[in-house]
């Protein structure tokens, strides 16, 4: 029952009617704004803090304030916690839940704030959590990459363009380019993190308050590195939660083209890896398969991702200044997005990763890497042409005429269905006269990988370098 002081919506004192139960449910963010309960508490302690501080709050009042906050987040952790959904959102959930607790000092602590500062710093809050947990993770999975790379340092590949074997490379070297991409994904997060970490607060509904704040205090109090500068921008700038979704969504990027290539790896037609079975799965009817599942799934939850950027990019579009309800919506993309990264990455790292075996004392690596079949798909790709062009160059001949060359080389090789090094000396120096017995030095994959050493390239010692590099660069 809802009386004149304890009305069953906190604004409804203006209200003539109630809202019909499907508006209660179609405005309510409780369902999902759930998640926000800690740090809308941690906010709430701060505030209250800096409210007392200045003279605003009693120290009586700030006691009970903590007191019943504490209670609730202990409720809340251990999942005693229940919502209401009259009480539409988190923030509303938990100053009802307080005064019911404290009293009087529960409807005190709203004072010279609004939810729209309170989301806005709640979500921030939160959003600088996951960040945190997602670069950690990103360097858990970075350090399996290391590990797989130093283990395959000389482990020959076929590089390719176009899909078409183009040139050897070493696995060693493509979990490098992996590596290199989340490390991308690394920094521009970490550089996203810098603009989430400003503080809100203090700006109200949307003009700031009449009451003497001390929003340094505040931003102190929480860890924040700065403060937003204009109370208008501060209600109703949700740029860090689409700066996240992009980044986050070249994440999801990153790991549907690393997917791709696993899953390409996996076909028989390709037989270069094998994953460990508890990333894949069987077919109902069809009893021969092993499906890689995990990877599938990865490179499809990039389109969920790229629908969060957009639904986000699209909230904001059309937003006239400061906070309007629209921006409850930005929470269910946001949440997901988390949930979704969060959970790939922990599955990628240990996909990739490997763990010691109890029993034989041996690391066991989940990827098996079958160096043999990539060896051969190496051989068979023609991998070393360019080394040949190279090689006729480096005797005077113009690169041009040494590609025309090769290919003629290549043409012959193919017709006999034999490697370019399984050609005879005199069957090579009839594409130029320029070959010599040192041409087979450069024709085998080994030659090929070891002439380049430079920085990035994919020799074997490049790419122990380019190891031992990333490694001091993680610390
Ligand atoms: N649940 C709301 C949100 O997520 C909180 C702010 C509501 N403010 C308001 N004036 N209706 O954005």
């Amino acid at each position: 029952m809802s009386t004149p002081s304890t009305p069953a919506q906190a604004w409804s004192g203006r209200f003539s009617e109630p809202v019909s139960e499907r508006v209660k449910r179609y405005t309510a963010s409780i369902p999902f704004d759930w998640r926000l309960a800690p740090f809308d508490i941690q906010g709430s302690l701060a505030h209250a803090a800096m409210l007392c501080e200045v003279g605003v709050l009693s120290a009586e009042d700030l006691a009970d304030i903590r007191r019943g906050l504490g209670e609730i987040l202990a409720d809340f952790e251990a999942g005693r916690f229940t919502w209401n959904l009259d009480d539409e959102d988190i923030h509303f959930n938990i100053e009802r839940a307080l005064t019911r607790k404290v009293g009087d000092a529960g409807k005190r602590l709203h004072t010279g704030r609004s939810r729209n500062d309170q989301v806005a710093t709640d979500v921030r809050l939160w959003l600088r959590d996951a960040i945190d947990r997602i670069l950690a993770l990103l360097r858990t999975a970075q350090a399996a990459l290391l590990d797989l790379a130093e283990r395959h340092a000389d482990t020959v590949m076929p590089g390719f363009t176009h899909l078409q074997a183009a040139q050897p490379v070493t696995f060693g070297h493509h979990m490098m380019a992996w590596f290199e991409m989340l490390g991308r994904d690394h920094e521009r997060l970490v550089d996203c993190r810098r603009r989430v970490n400003r503080l809100p607060l203090g700006a109200a509904a949307l003009a700031g308050t009449s009451f003497p704040i001390d929003r340094e205090f505040v931003a102190r109090q929480l860890g924040f590195e700065g403060l937003c500068e204009n109370s208008l921008d501060a209600v109703s700038d949700r740029d860090f939660a689409i700066e996240f979704l992009a980044a986050g969504a070249l994440v999801m990027t990153h790991f549907s083209r690393m997917a791709e290539e696993l899953v390409l790896w996996m076909t028989p037609r390709f037989g270069f890896i094998d994953l460990a079975d508890r990333f894949c799965t069987g077919s109902s009817i069809m009893p021969q398969k092993k499906n890689p599942d995990v990877p599938e799934l990865m490179r499809g939850k990039t389109g969920r991702m790229n629908g969060h950027l957009i639904a986000l990019l699209t909230l904001m579009k059309g937003q006239p200044l400061a906070y309007n309800k629209d921006n409850q919506e930005d929470k269910v993309p946001l949440f997901d997005a988390v949930d979704t990264l969060v959970d790939t990455l922990a599955i990628f790292a240990d996909m990739m990763g490997s763990h010691l075996d109890e029993a034989t004392g041996e690391r066991v690596y989940h990827v098996r890497v079958k160096a043999e079949r990539m060896r051969q798909a190496a051989i068979e790709g023609y991998a070393t042409a360019t080394d040949l062009a190279d090689y006729l160059v480096k005797k005077g001949l113009p690169f041009r005429e040494a590609h025309e060359a090769v290919a003629r080389a290549v043409r012959t090789a193919e017709q006999k269905g034999c490697d370019l090094a399984d050609l005879p000396l005199p069957e090579l120096q009839a594409f130029s006269p320029l070959v010599g017995e040192d041409v087979y030095q450069v024709l085998t994959l080994e030659g090929s990988l070891a002439q380049r050493t430079h920085l990035g390239g994919t020799a074997p010692v490049a790419v122990r370098a380019a190891v031992e590099r990333a490694r001091k660069r993680l610390g």
